[in-house]
């Protein structure tokens, strides 16, 4: 993800340089965690499936109740945030907060309150992912029930990464109840006997965009694919382990670190590898 700030944000409505944004102490992002995001990946300045994202974000903000005033014009701010970066010819992606706004604090939701909408553009390495290779370790999964909903309280998701960080690895990919459900901020697959393997979309995982790209492009290629999840203790027996997201896109999985410290390793297959190939030709024809 971007580590450094952008210049230029729009905050409800106004496009503005960075230090000159404010948001209340008050807004209920900040108190509560009380918001939803979403992350938009663009490529030579052009958006890449931008309507799924869009889908995905307004049934967040049904899901969470937070109610926008007019319907939002997405792919033009998408647009505009875009060009206010500089970015119309670099590889990035726009960030998408909205909070249910500012209002003394209580546990319920506040009446008359204007959401609080804050985008941003910002220039991201997207090239060359094919050529990674990802150390990834095994978490448990402590986050809620509700891991569909892109909420911005990512406590169980921030300590997680920092789990895999602090010891020079890649992600975590979460257990619970004896399955994987997915990474921190990546969705799950592997690939057993030429079969393509992801935890079924519910309340256990967020629906990736990338990871649907991916189940679409099995289809196209009569890769047989199933919404199945993995049972931790059948980990050593797949062949091929990859990632997806935003910003990972399709990332091979070479090493996983168990609970017991054990290393199991994989190769990165040939799925993945096909996987990955039509990604970058979709992406050089955008
Ligand atoms: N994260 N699972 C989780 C928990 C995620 O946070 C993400 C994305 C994904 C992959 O979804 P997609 O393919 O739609 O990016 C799966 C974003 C990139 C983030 O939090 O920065």
């Amino acid at each position: 993800m971007a580590n450094k700030y952008p210049n230029k944000v729009y905050l409800n409505g106004e496009w503005l340089n960075a230090d000159k944004a404010k948001v209340s102490v008050f807004d209920r992002g900040f108190m509560l965690g009380d918001g939803v995001y979403e992350v938009i990946p663009f490529y030579r300045g052009k958006p890449f499936l931008s309507s799924a994202h869009i889908r995905r974000l307004e049934y967040c903000l049904n899901e969470v109740s937070i109610l926008l005033e007019q319907r939002f014009a997405w792919s033009e701010v998408i647009d505009e945030a875009i060009a206010q970066a500089g970015l119309t010819a670099s590889d990035g992606a726009v960030y998408i907060q909205i909070t249910r706004g500012a209002a003394p604090r209580t546990h319920y939701f506040p009446q008359n309150v204007l959401p609080t909408i804050l985008i941003y553009a910002f220039e991201l390495q997207l090239s060359g992912f094919e050529h990674r290779k990802a150390k990834v370790l095994v978490a448990k999964d402590l986050r809620w029930h509700r891991c569909d909903i892109k909420s911005t309280s990512l406590i169980a998701n921030v300590q997680a990464n920092e789990y895999a960080h602090g010891l020079a690895f890649d992600e975590s990919i979460l257990e619970r109840n004896g399955i994987i459900t997915e990474g921190t901020h990546t969705s799950f697959f592997c690939v057993r006997n030429g079969v393509v393997y992801t935890h079924p979309a519910g309340p256990h995982i967020l629906p990736g965009i990338t990871r649907d790209w991916v189940i679409n492009m099995c289809f196209k290629l009569n890769i047989e694919i199933k919404e199945e999840a993995l049972p931790i203790n059948d980990l050593q027996e797949v062949d091929e382990l990859f990632l997806t997201g935003t910003t990972a896109q399709i990332l091979a999985v070479t090493e996983v670190m168990l609970a017991d410290r054990s290393t199991i390793t994989k190769r990165t297959g040939s799925i993945t590898s096909k996987m990955q190939q039509a990604f970058i030709e979709e992406i050089e024809n955008l």
